[in-house]
């Protein structure tokens, strides 16, 4: 420090005043995911660890330029009963952004997931009431965080593989159906994009979902088409496609450009909302190692992402890449699917794994 400061002054001493700025004689600051790439690069962040843990938040400062609650926007997180919100972790990550100028996507405004809610499975009202909870409740948040969240994914997986919509009854082919759909009817998804888009018409509004580019699943890609389609026709205020992109390493990057393709057709911004790249490609297997040429292979995944992206969709329809993720210690992929994994680009103990070098390379202009 010392050494440097001196080095400073005698360099300054030397040179007009004009030139007289620090930057002069320091060295150029090392890469970062988002100052190599050409459009938004994002991270699912926990309130938690962003306040406890310096080297997680250090990675997310430094590393990303959005960010997306990874859980806290979400119904069971903010809306605990039905008369009561308690935004509080949700407002962390809000200021976080805010203090350091980065971009919010939040997620997701009406999700099937809502187990843990016993007060939304036990709440008892005819369709009046329900649809005033439900307005009540998209309203609510997109209020509270105005001007603060650039964006929403405002519905998350409302389709079944085969493209249907899910229900909760035994027509969902996953057997996971959507309180919503049941006691909203079929155009929910139209009227949760109108409530958001009264509630803040700044905002950006996004429908997200999996596998899009699934090649056994031709039908909910054409699905989400002619959703958008019809939504346009009807006036219906949607701004872009979310693609999660939970894949192992065996998925085709053709099939992944090529879905990619066919939704920018539609002329929305375009997200890969949520990337995690899996060596287990899916498979228990609990003796599992992570061998270098595991490693090698998850690089080379990172980095043909990142190409098909840019490949596939036109510039001004990049709403960015976001990794579901800071480090592999807290992935959703182990707890979740009780698979033996490391998704993602740093390791547990926040290192730079070759993950992140391929993807920087595939992300660079
Ligand atoms: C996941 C979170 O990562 C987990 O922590 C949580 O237990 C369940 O939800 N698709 C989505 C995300 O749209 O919101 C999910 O996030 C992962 C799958």
């Amino acid at each position: 420090m010392k050494t440097a400061s001196a080095l400073t002054l005698i360099l300054m001493a030397g040179l007009p005043f004009s030139c007289r700025i620090p930057q002069a004689v320091t060295s150029t600051p090392s890469e970062t995911l988002q100052s190599v790439s050409p459009f938004p690069v994002g991270v699912a962040v926990g309130s938690d660890l962003l306040g406890k843990d310096s080297a997680y938040r250090e990675i997310v400062l430094r590393e990303y330029g959005s960010v997306t609650p990874e859980n806290e926007a979400k119904i069971e997180c903010l809306h605990p009963r039905e008369r009561e919100f308690d935004f509080l972790a949700f407002d962390r990550i809000l200021d976080f952004a805010g203090a350091h100028g980065k971009r919010v996507h939040g997620v997701a405004l009406v999700w099937h997931d809502t187990s843990g809610l016993g007060w939304l499975r036990d709440f008892r009202g005819d369709a009046v009431a329900w649809e005033r909870m439900f307005k009540a409740h998209i309203q609510a948040v997109v209020r509270h965080a105005k001007g603060k969240v650039r964006s929403w994914d405002v519905v998350n997986e409302a389709l079944n593989d085969d493209g249907t919509l899910r229900m909760d009854d035994e027509t969902a082919t996953d057997h996971l159906g959507s309180i919503w759909a049941k006691h909203l009817g079929r155009d929910y998804i139209a009227r949760a994009f109108r409530y958001a888009h009264e509630a803040d018409p700044e905002a950006l509004l996004f429908y997200n979902d999996f596998e899009l580019y699934d090649p056994r699943k031709p039908k909910k890609l054409e699905a989400v088409i002619a959703m958008v389609e019809d939504f346009k026709d009807r006036g219906i205020p949607i701004h872009g496609l979310g693609v999660q992109m939970h894949v192992g390493l065996s998925a085709d990057d053709a099939g992944i450009a090529d879905a990619l393709r066919r939704l920018a057709d539609t002329g929305l911004m375009i997200h890969i909302s949520e990337l995690d790249i899996l060596v287990s490609d899916w498979k228990k297997d609990a003796a599992l190692i992570n061998s270098d040429e595991l490693q090698r292979r998850q690089a080379d995944k990172y980095r043909s992402v990142a190409l098909a992206y840019k490949r596939a969709v036109p510039p001004r329809q990049r709403y960015g890449i976001t990794v579901w993720g800071v480090g592999d210690a807290h992935s959703w992929i182990p707890g979740n699917f009780g698979l033996k994994d490391w998704p993602l680009p740093f390791d547990e103990n926040y290192r730079k794994k070759k993950a992140y070098e391929g993807f920087l390379e595939g992300l660079r202009r």
